[in-house]
């Protein structure tokens, strides 16, 4: 009997661990043999422990499991009977059909510790096929895919590969930005436990195609379950000849050391990043030089997250117009979401853009899991804005989000029911880049410690309609003097909130516009 459990942090959060342990001490008290393959996670994480079984028909799924629930499911899956937990074929579970996995596809299907499970599933064909390909045909493809930043920023892939194959230097680097530190996200974490190979095999691509024999993959210490998958992967690709001299009995060297964080949410900004990874504290540098231009070292540097380089195996494989294809506008693939907070159905959906977040919301979320009504959505992280049900018709869009004052960002959706005070959040915000300032530019260091003030005088009715515009000014000098997007962008929730929710200011509606 095959069976797959996740070893995702996710599911062992919620106990998987414990499934699996009890599933090996009741096989052997029945005297089953079992293969026992620990995968990631499908990203279904409100049937986690999700357990999965190997048939002539495909996998059949069980879930949400507790310890107690083992037996009587062996008992169900050596009957073929039904059991209360049974959720069917996995891949007929709506949730998962309805999405379009590009970059997911092998997330929760492989044993994430094998390459040859990796290859079985169509791993390194990308990296074969670049090895195959000129420097400019590799960049074209990423180019004709359209793919552009997943980590938040949308810059297209291509062009900043080019900019690094360009620049004339001894040393190039690649640098995998793997500190996720969005609220509501996890889909870098997922796919580093669950598809680490695809990450490394996508940053391997990246140094054969702008000519970097070096890279660094930075995580964020929160994430120890990761730290170990990617170590795992590194060495196994070592072995396979994959990293190194010579990778795939070519001319390329490329090898990949990991870089573990200590929490501070600004070393997700690309330049605190890389000089956390020289051994600094971590500051946000100036830009100009752009990292493309002068970064690790001080060389020219490609610096992706996660998700980015996930996506290039996939279009390297041949897939860059299937990539192109999906989408909408400038937004071209997919997009892994992240549904979270209060939500009835939280996971990762990966999906074309332009789905509606109301669909994305009540539809595939199913509302709130308090059952209560939705208030408000908070999309792109802590420096995203938030968004009241009348505007539940945006598009899943760059574009279009940031027509209407908001962030796709990193693709992390938050959840809110009626019980949720607006003003609070946007305090909160401000008191957030308060703590995780830099400290490196005024608007930031000191504007965030007076916002907090300033809201906390709105909230106590002290001068309420002087303090809103002393703080509708503040937003506007944070957005356009501080030097990176901590301080640049936290106006977004703040005014956001206050716009759409003045009544939990003290304000009367109308709305301000
Ligand atoms: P940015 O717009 O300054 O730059 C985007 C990227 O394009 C950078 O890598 C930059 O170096 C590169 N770039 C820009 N012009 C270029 C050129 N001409 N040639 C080559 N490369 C070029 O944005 P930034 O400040 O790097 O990122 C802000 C974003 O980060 C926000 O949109 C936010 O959504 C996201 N974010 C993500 C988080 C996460 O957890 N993933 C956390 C916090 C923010
Ligand atoms: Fe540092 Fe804030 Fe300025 Fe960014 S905006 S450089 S985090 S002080």
């Amino acid at each position: 009997l095959k069976i797959f459990i996740p070893r995702d942090a996710g599911a062992i959060a919620v106990g998987a661990d414990e499934v699996a342990l009890e599933l090996e001490l009741c096989a052997r008290k029945r005297g089953v043999s079992l293969e026992v393959v620990r995968t990631g996670s499908r990203g279904l994480y409100w049937l986690e422990p999700m357990l999965e079984v190997s048939t002539g028909a495909g996998r059949i799924a069980f879930g949400p499991l507790t310890p107690g629930d083992v037996g009587s499911v062996l008992d169900a899956i050596a009957a073929d009977g039904p059991h209360p937990l049974r959720l069917g074929l996995t891949e007929q579970i709506p949730w998962l059909k309805r999405q379009t996995r590009l970059t997911f596809a092998r997330c929760g299907v492989i044993d994430p510790r094998s390459v040859e499970d990796y290859r079985v599933h169509g791993g390194y064909e990308g990296l074969e096929r670049a090895l195959a390909l000129t420097s400019e045909a590799i960049i074209d493809d990423v180019i004709k895919s359209g793919l552009r930043g997943r980590g938040g920023a949308g810059f297209p892939t291509g062009i900043k590969w080019r900019t690094v194959a360009q620049a004339n230097a001894v040393q190039k680097y690649i640098c995998c930005n793997a500190d996720e530190g969005d609220s509501g996200t996890f889909a870098d974490r997922m796919v580093m436990e669950g598809d680490p190979y695809m990450v490394i095999e996508g940053m391997t691509i990246a140094g054969i195609a702008v000519g970097a024999t070096r890279g660094y993959i930075y995580i964020r210490s929160e994430y120890p379950h990761a730290v170990e998958a990617i170590n795992a992967a590194i060495a196994g690709a070592r072995r396979a000849g994959y990293l190194g001299p010579g990778i795939g009995r070519s001319r390329h060297d490329f090898d990949i050391e990991v870089r573990v964080g200590a929490g501070a949410y600004i070393c997700g900004e690309e330049t605190a990043m890389l000089e956390s990874i020289e051994g600094k504290r971590g500051v946000v540098r100036a830009k100009p030089p752009l990292p493309a231009h002068k970064g690790l070292f001080g060389q020219p540097t490609v610096i992706n997250n996660v998700l980015s380089f996930a996506a290039i195996p996939f279009i390297l494989a041949g897939g860059a117009q299937a990539y192109a294809d999906c989408g909408m506008g400038r937004s071209r693939g997919t997009k892994p979401i992240q549904l979270g907070g209060n939500i009835k159905h939280g996971g990762l959906f990966e999906v074309a853009f332009g789905i509606t977040l109301g669909e994305l919301v009540d539809d595939i979320g199913g509302g709130t899991a308090s059952g209560r009504p939705v208030r408000a959505v908070q999309v792109g992280g802590p420096l995203g804005a938030y968004f009241p049900r009348e505007l539940f018709d945006t598009p899943f869009d760059y574009e279009a989000f940031a027509a209407r004052s908001g962030l796709v960002g990193h693709g992390g959706v938050v959840v809110f029911d009626d019980t949720v005070d607006m003003a609070k959040q946007a305090r909160f915000a401000m008191q957030f880049c308060a703590i995780e300032s830099c400290g490196k530019c005024t608007p930031c260091r000191i504007g965030s410690q007076r916002g907090v003030e300033t809201i906390d005088k709105i909230i106590n009715g002290d001068r309420a309609s002087q303090n809103i515009a002393l703080l509708e000014d503040l937003c506007q000098t944070m957005k356009l003097g501080s030097l990176c997007a901590l301080g640049g962008f936290v106006p977004y929730p703040v005014l956001s909130a206050l716009k759409h929710f003045p009544e939990d200011f003290g304000l009367a509606p109308p709305r301000l516009q």
